[in-house]
Protein backbone atom coordinates (compact mmCIF):
# COMPACT_ATOMS: atom_id res chain seq x y z
CA UNK A 1 0.00 0.00 0.00
CA UNK A 2 1.80 3.25 -0.84
CA UNK A 3 1.68 5.60 1.86
CA UNK A 4 1.63 8.47 -0.66
CA UNK A 5 -2.20 7.72 -1.54
CA UNK A 6 -4.24 7.01 1.96
CA UNK A 7 -3.49 9.35 4.82
CA UNK A 8 -3.22 6.79 7.70
CA UNK A 9 -3.61 7.13 11.42
CA UNK A 10 0.49 7.41 12.51
CA UNK A 11 -0.26 5.28 15.17
CA UNK A 12 -0.69 2.63 12.87
CA UNK A 13 2.29 2.52 10.92
CA UNK A 14 5.70 1.30 12.45
CA UNK A 15 8.07 3.83 10.64
CA UNK A 16 11.59 3.19 10.06
CA UNK A 17 12.95 6.20 12.51
CA UNK A 18 11.33 8.66 14.54
CA UNK A 19 12.71 11.75 13.89
CA UNK A 20 12.06 15.09 15.97
CA UNK A 21 12.93 18.78 15.33
CA UNK A 22 12.98 21.23 17.59
CA UNK A 23 12.40 24.67 16.27
CA UNK A 24 9.60 25.62 13.53
CA UNK A 25 11.31 28.30 12.30
CA UNK A 26 12.67 28.80 8.65
CA UNK A 27 15.25 25.84 8.50
CA UNK A 28 13.46 23.24 11.09
CA UNK A 29 9.77 23.87 9.06
CA UNK A 30 10.99 23.30 5.18
CA UNK A 31 14.02 20.87 6.26
CA UNK A 32 11.81 18.40 8.31
CA UNK A 33 9.20 18.92 5.52
CA UNK A 34 11.73 18.07 2.65
CA UNK A 35 12.78 14.80 4.34
CA UNK A 36 8.87 13.73 5.45
CA UNK A 37 8.36 14.13 1.15
CA UNK A 38 11.33 12.47 0.39
CA UNK A 39 11.02 9.51 2.72
CA UNK A 40 7.37 8.53 4.27
CA UNK A 41 9.24 5.63 5.64
CA UNK A 42 10.73 8.20 9.01
CA UNK A 43 7.86 9.92 11.22
CA UNK A 44 9.06 13.64 11.32
CA UNK A 45 7.79 15.44 13.95
CA UNK A 46 8.88 19.34 14.76
CA UNK A 47 7.65 21.17 17.73
CA UNK A 48 8.13 24.97 19.04
CA UNK A 49 7.81 26.67 22.14
CA UNK A 50 5.51 29.06 20.28
CA UNK A 51 1.89 28.01 20.13
CA UNK A 52 1.24 30.30 17.25
CA UNK A 53 3.88 29.18 14.50
CA UNK A 54 2.44 25.93 15.28
CA UNK A 55 -0.60 26.39 14.88
CA UNK A 56 0.12 28.33 11.13
CA UNK A 57 2.35 25.19 10.38
CA UNK A 58 -0.81 23.28 10.57
CA UNK A 59 -3.00 25.89 8.95
CA UNK A 60 -3.60 26.94 5.07
CA UNK A 61 -1.52 29.59 5.73
CA UNK A 62 2.21 28.53 6.69
CA UNK A 63 3.97 30.84 8.88
CA UNK A 64 6.88 31.25 5.95
CA UNK A 65 6.51 31.88 2.14
CA UNK A 66 8.83 29.51 0.38
CA UNK A 67 8.15 28.97 -3.27
CA UNK A 68 7.12 24.83 -3.55
CA UNK A 69 6.73 24.59 0.07
CA UNK A 70 3.21 24.51 0.50
CA UNK A 71 3.06 21.82 -1.37
CA UNK A 72 5.42 19.32 0.10
CA UNK A 73 3.63 20.69 3.21
CA UNK A 74 0.22 19.66 2.51
CA UNK A 75 1.29 16.09 0.73
CA UNK A 76 3.38 15.06 3.68
CA UNK A 77 1.43 16.73 6.99
CA UNK A 78 -0.75 14.27 8.67
CA UNK A 79 0.80 11.23 6.55
CA UNK A 80 4.39 10.99 8.13
CA UNK A 81 5.26 14.91 8.54
CA UNK A 82 3.56 16.73 12.27
CA UNK A 83 3.86 20.10 14.06
CA UNK A 84 3.76 19.97 17.46
CA UNK A 85 3.82 22.34 20.84
CA UNK A 86 4.45 18.75 22.58
CA UNK A 87 8.55 19.17 23.54
CA UNK A 88 8.34 16.47 25.76
CA UNK A 89 6.09 13.40 23.89
CA UNK A 90 8.65 14.45 21.36
CA UNK A 91 11.80 13.89 22.82
CA UNK A 92 10.36 10.82 24.67
CA UNK A 93 9.45 9.28 21.43
CA UNK A 94 12.47 10.14 18.92
CA UNK A 95 15.69 8.37 18.31
CA UNK A 96 17.23 11.73 16.11
CA UNK A 97 16.80 14.99 17.49
CA UNK A 98 17.69 18.19 15.12
CA UNK A 99 17.55 21.14 16.95
CA UNK A 100 17.39 23.94 14.86
CA UNK A 101 16.19 26.87 17.29
CA UNK A 102 17.28 30.49 16.57
CA UNK A 103 20.83 31.37 17.33
CA UNK A 104 21.07 35.18 16.82
CA UNK A 105 23.83 37.99 18.09
CA UNK A 106 23.83 38.26 21.51
CA UNK A 107 22.26 41.77 22.81
CA UNK A 108 23.66 41.99 26.63
CA UNK A 109 26.57 41.15 28.73
CA UNK A 110 29.86 39.94 27.81
CA UNK A 111 30.18 40.07 24.10
CA UNK A 112 26.89 41.85 23.31
CA UNK A 113 26.77 43.00 19.56
CA UNK A 114 28.94 40.01 18.46
CA UNK A 115 28.43 36.35 20.23
CA UNK A 116 26.63 33.82 19.85
CA UNK A 117 23.04 34.00 21.66
CA UNK A 118 22.79 30.31 23.05
CA UNK A 119 20.34 30.28 25.44
CA UNK A 120 17.23 28.97 23.71
CA UNK A 121 19.93 26.09 22.20
CA UNK A 122 21.05 25.40 25.91
CA UNK A 123 17.68 25.29 27.11
CA UNK A 124 16.75 22.85 24.19
CA UNK A 125 19.98 20.54 25.86
CA UNK A 126 18.74 20.44 29.14
CA UNK A 127 14.97 19.81 28.01
CA UNK A 128 16.61 16.76 25.79
CA UNK A 129 18.08 15.85 29.20
CA UNK A 130 15.22 16.35 31.42
CA UNK A 131 12.92 14.22 29.25
CA UNK A 132 14.95 11.35 27.35
CA UNK A 133 14.68 7.96 28.09
CA UNK A 134 16.51 6.14 25.55
CA UNK A 135 19.51 7.01 24.00
CA UNK A 136 19.76 9.68 20.83
CA UNK A 137 21.68 11.07 18.31
CA UNK A 138 21.37 14.91 18.86
CA UNK A 139 21.79 16.80 15.32
CA UNK A 140 23.15 20.63 15.30
CA UNK A 141 21.20 21.82 12.87
CA UNK A 142 21.33 25.59 13.90
CA UNK A 143 24.55 27.83 13.31
CA UNK A 144 26.46 27.40 16.30
CA UNK A 145 29.76 28.53 16.94
CA UNK A 146 33.11 25.96 16.27
CA UNK A 147 32.92 23.46 19.72
CA UNK A 148 29.73 24.55 20.68
CA UNK A 149 29.41 20.34 20.28
CA UNK A 150 31.40 19.91 23.50
CA UNK A 151 29.12 21.91 25.35
CA UNK A 152 26.49 20.13 24.08
CA UNK A 153 27.89 16.87 25.18
CA UNK A 154 28.58 17.95 28.72
CA UNK A 155 25.33 18.96 29.33
CA UNK A 156 24.11 15.67 28.23
CA UNK A 157 26.09 13.75 29.79
CA UNK A 158 26.06 15.89 33.51
CA UNK A 159 23.38 13.78 35.23
CA UNK A 160 25.05 10.47 34.75
CA UNK A 161 22.09 8.55 34.15
CA UNK A 162 23.70 6.25 31.66
CA UNK A 163 21.80 7.60 28.35
CA UNK A 164 23.74 7.76 25.98
CA UNK A 165 23.84 11.03 23.16
CA UNK A 166 25.59 11.03 20.04
CA UNK A 167 26.40 15.08 19.28
CA UNK A 168 26.59 15.17 15.85
CA UNK A 169 27.10 18.76 13.36
CA UNK A 170 24.79 18.80 10.27
CA UNK A 171 24.67 22.56 9.28
CA UNK A 172 22.26 23.83 6.40
CA UNK A 173 23.20 26.06 3.32
CA UNK A 174 19.97 26.19 2.14
CA UNK A 175 18.78 30.16 1.03
CA UNK A 176 15.56 31.80 1.55
CA UNK A 177 13.51 32.40 -1.60
CA UNK A 178 15.09 29.20 -2.61
CA UNK A 179 15.16 26.92 -0.16
CA UNK A 180 13.21 23.61 -1.39
CA UNK A 181 15.43 23.73 -4.63
CA UNK A 182 18.62 23.73 -2.75
CA UNK A 183 17.02 20.65 -0.15
CA UNK A 184 16.10 19.01 -3.03
CA UNK A 185 19.42 19.55 -4.87
CA UNK A 186 21.73 20.52 -2.83
CA UNK A 187 25.39 21.49 -3.45
CA UNK A 188 26.60 18.87 -0.80
CA UNK A 189 25.19 17.77 3.00
CA UNK A 190 27.46 17.95 5.51
CA UNK A 191 27.49 15.70 8.41
CA UNK A 192 30.37 15.97 10.87
CA UNK A 193 31.05 14.03 14.30
CA UNK A 194 33.43 12.67 16.60
CA UNK A 195 35.91 10.53 15.26
CA UNK A 196 34.60 7.25 17.80
CA UNK A 197 33.18 4.44 16.93
CA UNK A 198 30.03 5.56 18.45
CA UNK A 199 30.49 9.02 16.60
CA UNK A 200 30.74 7.49 13.22
CA UNK A 201 28.02 5.19 13.60
CA UNK A 202 25.77 8.29 14.39
CA UNK A 203 27.18 10.33 11.84
CA UNK A 204 26.42 7.01 9.66
CA UNK A 205 22.77 7.00 10.55
CA UNK A 206 22.12 10.85 9.59
CA UNK A 207 24.33 10.12 6.14
CA UNK A 208 21.72 7.06 6.19
CA UNK A 209 18.64 10.02 5.82
CA UNK A 210 20.27 12.24 2.81
CA UNK A 211 21.09 9.08 0.59
CA UNK A 212 17.18 9.08 0.18
CA UNK A 213 17.72 11.51 -2.00
CA UNK A 214 20.73 13.16 -2.34
CA UNK A 215 24.08 11.99 -4.24
CA UNK A 216 26.47 10.14 -3.19
CA UNK A 217 29.46 12.33 -3.97
CA UNK A 218 27.39 15.21 -2.51
CA UNK A 219 27.23 13.76 1.13
CA UNK A 220 30.64 14.72 2.83
CA UNK A 221 31.65 13.86 6.54
CA UNK A 222 34.33 15.80 8.69
CA UNK A 223 34.89 15.62 12.38
CA UNK A 224 32.98 17.65 14.02
CA UNK A 225 35.04 20.88 14.61
CA UNK A 226 35.55 21.50 10.68
CA UNK A 227 31.75 20.66 10.22
CA UNK A 228 30.48 23.71 12.65
CA UNK A 229 33.29 26.04 11.48
CA UNK A 230 32.80 25.29 7.54
CA UNK A 231 28.79 26.60 8.27
CA UNK A 232 29.96 30.02 9.83
CA UNK A 233 32.91 29.91 6.92
CA UNK A 234 30.73 29.55 4.14
CA UNK A 235 28.52 32.43 5.03
CA UNK A 236 31.50 34.38 5.82
CA UNK A 237 32.91 34.39 2.11
CA UNK A 238 29.43 34.60 0.72
CA UNK A 239 29.16 37.73 2.18
CA UNK A 240 32.41 38.87 1.42
CA UNK A 241 31.91 38.36 -2.60
CA UNK A 242 28.85 41.20 -2.09
CA UNK A 243 31.13 43.82 -0.12
CA UNK A 244 33.61 42.97 -1.76
CA UNK A 245 31.59 43.88 -5.37
CA UNK A 246 30.01 46.77 -3.10
CA UNK A 247 33.25 48.29 -2.17
CA UNK A 248 34.12 48.64 -6.19
CA UNK A 249 30.97 49.64 -6.43
CA UNK A 250 31.68 53.21 -4.95
CA UNK A 251 34.61 53.51 -7.10
CA UNK A 252 32.97 52.82 -10.21
CA UNK A 253 30.42 55.66 -9.62
CA UNK A 254 33.43 58.02 -9.28
CA UNK A 255 35.22 56.53 -12.39
CA UNK A 256 32.70 56.19 -15.17
CA UNK A 257 33.78 52.52 -14.94
CA UNK A 258 29.97 50.56 -14.88
CA UNK A 259 29.76 47.77 -11.46
CA UNK A 260 28.20 45.27 -13.98
CA UNK A 261 30.81 44.96 -16.49
CA UNK A 262 33.41 45.04 -13.98
CA UNK A 263 31.53 42.50 -12.50
CA UNK A 264 31.16 40.62 -15.37
CA UNK A 265 34.55 40.67 -16.58
CA UNK A 266 35.75 39.38 -13.18
CA UNK A 267 33.03 36.71 -12.41
CA UNK A 268 34.18 34.95 -16.06
CA UNK A 269 37.37 34.07 -14.76
CA UNK A 270 36.46 30.56 -14.14
CA UNK A 271 38.93 30.65 -10.75
CA UNK A 272 36.48 33.58 -9.16
CA UNK A 273 33.27 32.30 -10.44
CA UNK A 274 30.01 34.74 -11.46
CA UNK A 275 27.53 34.40 -8.06
CA UNK A 276 27.56 36.54 -6.00
CA UNK A 277 28.87 39.71 -7.58
CA UNK A 278 26.00 41.44 -7.72
CA UNK A 279 26.29 44.83 -6.40
CA UNK A 280 23.01 46.07 -3.96
CA UNK A 281 22.30 48.61 -1.39
CA UNK A 282 24.11 45.67 0.93
CA UNK A 283 23.16 42.19 2.27
CA UNK A 284 20.46 41.52 4.78
CA UNK A 285 18.99 38.53 5.92
CA UNK A 286 18.90 36.98 9.61
CA UNK A 287 22.28 35.19 9.14
CA UNK A 288 25.56 36.77 7.29
CA UNK A 289 25.98 39.59 9.75
CA UNK A 290 25.49 37.52 12.94
CA UNK A 291 27.38 34.48 11.72
CA UNK A 292 30.47 37.00 10.79
CA UNK A 293 30.47 38.95 14.23
CA UNK A 294 30.34 35.17 15.75
CA UNK A 295 33.46 34.51 13.63
CA UNK A 296 35.03 37.33 14.81
CA UNK A 297 34.30 37.52 18.43
CA UNK A 298 35.82 33.35 18.32
CA UNK A 299 38.66 34.77 16.86
CA UNK A 300 39.53 37.87 19.33
CA UNK A 301 38.79 35.42 22.04
CA UNK A 302 41.46 33.07 20.57
CA UNK A 303 43.61 35.92 20.37
CA UNK A 304 43.83 36.27 16.68
CA UNK A 305 42.94 40.22 16.32
CA UNK A 306 44.39 40.46 12.51
CA UNK A 307 42.21 37.55 11.49
CA UNK A 308 39.26 39.11 13.33
CA UNK A 309 39.98 42.75 12.04
CA UNK A 310 39.46 41.23 8.76
CA UNK A 311 36.57 39.99 8.96
CA UNK A 312 34.83 42.64 10.36
CA UNK A 313 35.71 44.80 7.65
CA UNK A 314 33.23 42.53 5.41
CA UNK A 315 30.28 43.86 8.03
CA UNK A 316 31.86 47.92 8.07
CA UNK A 317 31.76 47.83 4.11
CA UNK A 318 27.94 46.56 4.48
CA UNK A 319 26.57 49.59 6.63
CA UNK A 320 28.94 51.89 4.51
CA UNK A 321 27.04 50.71 1.48
CA UNK A 322 23.54 51.13 2.92
CA UNK A 323 24.85 54.39 4.39
CA UNK A 324 26.00 55.68 0.98
CA UNK A 325 22.65 54.69 -0.62
CA UNK A 326 20.91 57.34 1.67
CA UNK A 327 23.27 59.83 0.97
CA UNK A 328 22.75 59.55 -2.66
CA UNK A 329 19.60 60.23 -2.42
CA UNK A 330 19.90 63.26 0.09
CA UNK A 331 22.21 64.17 -2.15
CA UNK A 332 20.37 63.98 -5.59
CA UNK A 333 17.31 65.60 -4.19
CA UNK A 334 18.67 68.75 -3.62
CA UNK A 335 19.90 67.45 0.28
CA UNK A 336 16.41 68.03 1.48
CA UNK A 337 14.03 65.40 2.01
CA UNK A 338 11.55 66.71 4.51
CA UNK A 339 7.70 66.38 2.80
CA UNK A 340 9.17 64.50 -0.48
CA UNK A 341 7.29 61.24 -0.89
CA UNK A 342 9.22 58.46 -1.20
CA UNK A 343 8.48 55.58 -2.56
CA UNK A 344 10.31 51.80 -1.78
CA UNK A 345 10.02 49.17 -4.20
CA UNK A 346 10.37 46.16 -1.67
CA UNK A 347 11.14 45.35 1.64
CA UNK A 348 12.02 42.00 2.60
CA UNK A 349 16.26 41.29 2.37
CA UNK A 350 15.77 39.55 -0.90
CA UNK A 351 13.22 38.17 -3.66
CA UNK A 352 10.88 35.39 -3.12
CA UNK A 353 10.75 35.84 0.86
CA UNK A 354 8.67 37.31 3.27
CA UNK A 355 11.29 37.60 5.12
CA UNK A 356 13.02 40.82 6.68
CA UNK A 357 15.16 40.27 8.97
CA UNK A 358 18.36 42.75 9.03
CA UNK A 359 16.85 43.91 5.43
CA UNK A 360 18.78 47.20 4.58
CA UNK A 361 15.08 48.08 3.76
CA UNK A 362 15.09 48.62 7.45
CA UNK A 363 18.24 50.74 8.08
CA UNK A 364 17.09 52.75 5.00
CA UNK A 365 13.36 53.68 5.97
CA UNK A 366 14.32 54.91 9.13
CA UNK A 367 16.46 57.30 7.91
CA UNK A 368 14.67 58.62 5.47
CA UNK A 369 11.99 59.05 8.18
CA UNK A 370 14.74 60.87 9.89
CA UNK A 371 14.98 63.32 7.22
CA UNK A 372 11.43 64.01 7.68
CA UNK A 373 10.63 62.24 4.54
CA UNK A 374 6.91 60.71 3.97
CA UNK A 375 7.99 57.09 3.16
CA UNK A 376 5.82 54.29 1.08
CA UNK A 377 6.71 51.02 1.25
CA UNK A 378 5.08 48.51 -1.13
CA UNK A 379 5.83 44.70 -1.13
CA UNK A 380 3.92 41.49 -2.34
CA UNK A 381 4.90 39.37 0.55
CA UNK A 382 6.65 41.86 3.51
CA UNK A 383 4.25 44.23 3.81
CA UNK A 384 2.93 42.52 7.56
CA UNK A 385 7.12 42.32 8.50
CA UNK A 386 7.68 45.75 7.74
CA UNK A 387 4.78 47.20 10.02
CA UNK A 388 6.37 45.35 12.63
CA UNK A 389 10.01 46.31 11.69
CA UNK A 390 9.05 49.83 11.76
CA UNK A 391 6.62 50.43 14.34
CA UNK A 392 6.68 53.00 16.73
CA UNK A 393 8.78 55.03 14.62
CA UNK A 394 7.99 59.02 14.27
CA UNK A 395 7.14 60.17 10.54
CA UNK A 396 4.85 59.47 8.06
CA UNK A 397 5.09 55.96 6.69
CA UNK A 398 2.35 54.19 4.60
CA UNK A 399 2.24 50.32 3.64
CA UNK A 400 0.78 50.20 0.32
CA UNK A 401 0.55 46.77 -1.64
CA UNK A 402 -0.18 48.01 -5.43
CA UNK A 403 3.08 49.22 -6.43
CA UNK A 404 1.18 51.52 -8.86
CA UNK A 405 -0.77 53.29 -6.31
CA UNK A 406 2.50 53.00 -3.91
CA UNK A 407 3.99 55.18 -6.32
CA UNK A 408 1.19 57.44 -7.31
CA UNK A 409 2.19 61.12 -6.57
CA UNK A 410 5.65 60.04 -5.31
CA UNK A 411 8.73 62.04 -6.05
CA UNK A 412 11.02 59.24 -5.77
CA UNK A 413 11.22 55.78 -6.03
CA UNK A 414 14.18 53.18 -4.63
CA UNK A 415 14.13 50.26 -4.92
CA UNK A 416 15.29 48.09 -1.97
CA UNK A 417 14.20 44.35 -3.20
CA UNK A 418 14.79 42.71 -6.56
CA UNK A 419 11.31 41.04 -6.93
CA UNK A 420 10.69 40.34 -10.72
CA UNK A 421 7.32 42.15 -10.50
CA UNK A 422 9.30 45.63 -10.32
CA UNK A 423 10.98 44.98 -13.70
CA UNK A 424 8.44 45.38 -15.67
CA UNK A 425 6.14 48.28 -14.14
CA UNK A 426 4.29 50.33 -16.47
CA UNK A 427 6.93 53.04 -15.78
CA UNK A 428 5.63 55.52 -17.83
CA UNK A 429 2.32 55.48 -16.22
CA UNK A 430 4.06 55.48 -13.13
CA UNK A 431 6.69 58.77 -14.48
CA UNK A 432 3.18 60.60 -15.51
CA UNK A 433 1.84 59.99 -11.92
CA UNK A 434 4.81 61.70 -9.73
CA UNK A 435 6.09 65.30 -9.15
CA UNK A 436 8.75 66.31 -11.06
CA UNK A 437 11.53 66.63 -10.88
CA UNK A 438 10.84 62.74 -10.55
CA UNK A 439 13.91 60.18 -9.19
CA UNK A 440 14.65 56.66 -9.42
CA UNK A 441 17.54 54.82 -6.74
CA UNK A 442 17.50 51.47 -8.00
CA UNK A 443 19.38 49.65 -5.34
CA UNK A 444 19.64 46.25 -6.90
CA UNK A 445 20.17 47.56 -10.58
CA UNK A 446 17.47 45.69 -12.09
CA UNK A 447 15.87 48.30 -14.28
CA UNK A 448 16.04 49.93 -17.77
CA UNK A 449 18.40 52.82 -17.04
CA UNK A 450 18.74 54.36 -20.42
CA UNK A 451 14.58 53.48 -20.73
CA UNK A 452 13.75 55.16 -17.78
CA UNK A 453 15.90 58.39 -18.25
CA UNK A 454 13.98 58.92 -21.36
CA UNK A 455 10.94 58.40 -20.43
CA UNK A 456 12.27 61.15 -17.67
CA UNK A 457 13.38 60.04 -15.11
CA UNK A 458 16.74 61.00 -13.00
CA UNK A 459 18.14 57.93 -12.60
CA UNK A 460 21.10 56.36 -10.14
CA UNK A 461 22.09 52.94 -10.01
CA UNK A 462 24.47 51.47 -7.82
CA UNK A 463 28.20 51.37 -9.23
CA UNK A 464 27.12 53.10 -12.29
CA UNK A 465 27.20 56.97 -13.77
CA UNK A 466 23.63 58.44 -13.00
CA UNK A 467 21.35 59.48 -15.92
CA UNK A 468 19.87 62.82 -15.11
CA UNK A 469 18.18 65.65 -17.05
CA UNK A 470 20.12 68.68 -14.65
CA UNK A 471 23.71 68.33 -16.32
CA UNK A 472 25.31 66.96 -19.03
CA UNK A 473 26.38 63.69 -17.65
CA UNK A 474 26.71 61.88 -21.10
P1 LIG B 1 13.70 31.04 13.37
O1 LIG B 1 13.77 32.12 14.36
O2 LIG B 1 12.86 31.20 12.15
O3 LIG B 1 13.21 29.68 14.08
C1 LIG B 1 13.68 29.24 15.31
C2 LIG B 1 12.51 28.63 16.07
O4 LIG B 1 13.01 28.02 17.27
C3 LIG B 1 11.47 29.66 16.53
O5 LIG B 1 10.20 29.34 16.00
C4 LIG B 1 11.50 29.57 18.07
O6 LIG B 1 10.22 29.75 18.67
C5 LIG B 1 12.01 28.15 18.27
N1 LIG B 1 12.60 27.92 19.59
C6 LIG B 1 13.47 28.69 20.27
N2 LIG B 1 13.78 28.11 21.44
C7 LIG B 1 13.08 26.94 21.52
C8 LIG B 1 13.00 25.91 22.48
N3 LIG B 1 13.70 25.94 23.61
N4 LIG B 1 12.18 24.87 22.23
C9 LIG B 1 11.45 24.83 21.09
N5 LIG B 1 11.51 25.77 20.12
C10 LIG B 1 12.32 26.82 20.33
O7 LIG B 1 15.21 30.73 12.97
P2 LIG B 1 15.74 30.08 11.60
O8 LIG B 1 15.86 31.14 10.56
O9 LIG B 1 14.98 28.84 11.28
O10 LIG B 1 17.23 29.71 12.03
C11 LIG B 1 17.48 28.65 12.90
C12 LIG B 1 18.97 28.35 12.88
O11 LIG B 1 19.36 27.94 11.57
C13 LIG B 1 19.87 29.56 13.22
O12 LIG B 1 20.98 29.10 13.93
C14 LIG B 1 20.30 30.06 11.86
O13 LIG B 1 21.56 30.70 11.90
C15 LIG B 1 20.41 28.78 11.06
N6 LIG B 1 20.20 28.93 9.60
C16 LIG B 1 19.20 29.73 9.12
C17 LIG B 1 18.99 29.81 7.75
C18 LIG B 1 17.89 30.68 7.16
O14 LIG B 1 17.84 30.80 5.95
N7 LIG B 1 17.03 31.30 7.95
C19 LIG B 1 19.78 29.05 6.87
C20 LIG B 1 20.76 28.23 7.40
C21 LIG B 1 20.97 28.16 8.77
C1 LIG C 1 22.48 32.78 3.06
C2 LIG C 1 23.35 31.75 2.34
O1 LIG C 1 23.26 31.96 0.94
C3 LIG C 1 22.89 30.33 2.68
O2 LIG C 1 23.77 29.39 2.08
C4 LIG C 1 22.89 30.16 4.19
O3 LIG C 1 22.41 28.87 4.53
C5 LIG C 1 22.01 31.21 4.84
O4 LIG C 1 22.49 32.53 4.46
C6 LIG C 1 22.01 31.17 6.33
O5 LIG C 1 22.91 30.64 6.94
O6 LIG C 1 21.07 31.76 6.85
P1 LIG C 1 20.10 33.88 2.63
O7 LIG C 1 20.57 34.88 3.63
O8 LIG C 1 18.78 33.26 2.81
O9 LIG C 1 21.16 32.68 2.55
O10 LIG C 1 20.10 34.55 1.18
P2 LIG C 1 21.25 34.95 0.13
O11 LIG C 1 20.80 34.57 -1.21
O12 LIG C 1 22.57 34.45 0.55
O13 LIG C 1 21.23 36.54 0.21
C7 LIG C 1 21.71 37.22 1.35
C8 LIG C 1 21.73 38.70 1.08
O14 LIG C 1 22.75 39.04 0.14
C9 LIG C 1 20.43 39.25 0.49
O15 LIG C 1 20.13 40.49 1.08
C10 LIG C 1 20.76 39.40 -0.98
O16 LIG C 1 19.97 40.36 -1.62
C11 LIG C 1 22.21 39.84 -0.90
N1 LIG C 1 22.98 39.57 -2.15
C12 LIG C 1 23.13 38.31 -2.59
C13 LIG C 1 23.57 40.63 -2.81
O17 LIG C 1 23.45 41.80 -2.40
N2 LIG C 1 24.29 40.38 -3.95
C14 LIG C 1 24.47 39.12 -4.42
O18 LIG C 1 25.15 38.95 -5.46
C15 LIG C 1 23.87 38.06 -3.73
Amino acid sequence: MSLTKKKISSDEINFEKNILCIGAGYVGGPTMAMIAHKCPKYKMTVVDINPDRIHAWNSENLPIYEPGLDGIVTDARGRNLFFSTDIEKGIKESDIIFVSVNTPTKTFGEGAGMASDLQYWEKTARQILDCAESSKIIVEKSTLPVRTARAMERILTSNGNHIHFDVISNPEFLAEGTAIRDLENPDRVLVGSRETETGRRARGEIVEIYRNWVQEEKIITSNIWSSELSKLVANAFLAQRISSINSISALCEKTEADISEVSKAVGLDRRIGDKFLNSSIGFGGSCFKKDILNLVYLCRQYGLNEVANYWENVVKINEYQKQRFVLTILNAMFNTLAGKKICMLGFAFKADTGDTRESPAIFIAKKLLDEKAYVIITDPKALKNAGVDLEGQKGHLSLVEDPCEATAGCDAIAVMTEWDIYRNLDYEKIYDSMRKPAFIFDGRNILDHEKLYHIGFNVYPIGKSKLTHFTKNK
